[in-house]
């Protein structure tokens, strides 16, 4: 089976790329799953029912968040009610939603996706995320022959760290967050697809997708700025991971870095 996950989905320009990007890629690679992750896709910060909603009719069947969870009020909605929906699992117990899921199709194995976000470099209040995950794949592997984390975190040493703690426990380790895509793309040799950062989806011509002038005034002064989402040079960023279904073993993977026509 083949699975697509998607880098950090960016503002407007963001949710147009995975409309109109996606369609060719399932062709192209067949696939069977498509995982995105959509913490920036409501105007650069955080994520709404409605921008999620855009980003599913769109062809996506799982998304999951990380730093900017909280940055949209009307959030609440997708923690609360909305199964496709994967927050970082490392909150404290109490918190809503759901830190993973198991997405179950006709005709292909189980397939759990798990979402964690790192403390290195970050901010430090969430629960360390190698025990969480190594409980969560405990959990979900009699059930999920597929497992996917998506490891949101800004430290290159902490990723590398968490694919090679899961290698041989899952199929995937993908990092997000940095928004800059590692061509680091690996099988480890217990069968576990690891990728440092999938990248971002949005615009390009900018830094980490804002407009570069502000952020450049912000290095040079010191003050806040705002940061609006940039426009230009719009791509898809992600992974392909090609998975033996029966053993969960990653046989391919292949970054994917595809423009959208401007
Ligand atoms: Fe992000
Ligand atoms: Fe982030």
């Amino acid at each position: 089976m083949k699975l697509l996950f998607i880098g950090d989905i960016v503002g407007a320009p963001g949710r147009k790329a995975v409309k109109e990007v996606l369609p060719d890629l399932r062709a192209r690679h067949d696939l069977d799953v498509v995982i995105a992750n959509g913490e920036n896709s409501a105007g650069g910060n955080g994520i709404t029912p409605d921008k999620a909603a855009d980003i599913f009719a769109a062809g996506v069947d799982i998304i999951t968040c990380g730093d900017h969870l909280w940055d949209q009020r009307d959030v609440i909605g997708l923690l609360d009610s909305e199964p496709r929906f994967v927050r970082p699992i490392n909150y404290p117990p109490g918190t809503p939603g759901q830190g993973s899921t198991v997405l179950e199709r006709e005709g292909l194995p189980p397939v759990g996706i798990i979402n964690a976000q790192g403390r290195t470099f970050m901010r430090g209040d969430l629960e360390n995320p190698f025990l969480a995950v190594r409980e969560e794949v405990k959990r979900l592997a009699p059930k999920a022959p597929v497992i996917f984390v998506d490891f949101h975190a800004e430290a290159t040493s902490e990723k590398i760290a968490m694919g090679r703690m899961l290698d041989g426990e899952v199929s995937a380790v993908v990092g997000t967050h940095t928004h800059v895509q590692t061509a680091d793309e690996i099988i480890f040799p217990g069968g576990t697809a690891f990728l440092c950062d999938a990248g971002f989806t949005g615009p390009h011509d900018s830094v980490l997708g804002r407009d570069w002038e502000p952020v450049v005034q912000r290095f040079l002064t010191s003050q806040p700025h705002r940061f609006p989402v940039a426009k230009s040079r719009v791509l898809l960023q992600g992974v392909v991971i090609e998975v033996d279904g029966a053993t969960g073993r990653a046989m391919a993977v292949e970054r994917v870095s595809e423009g959208l026509a401007e």
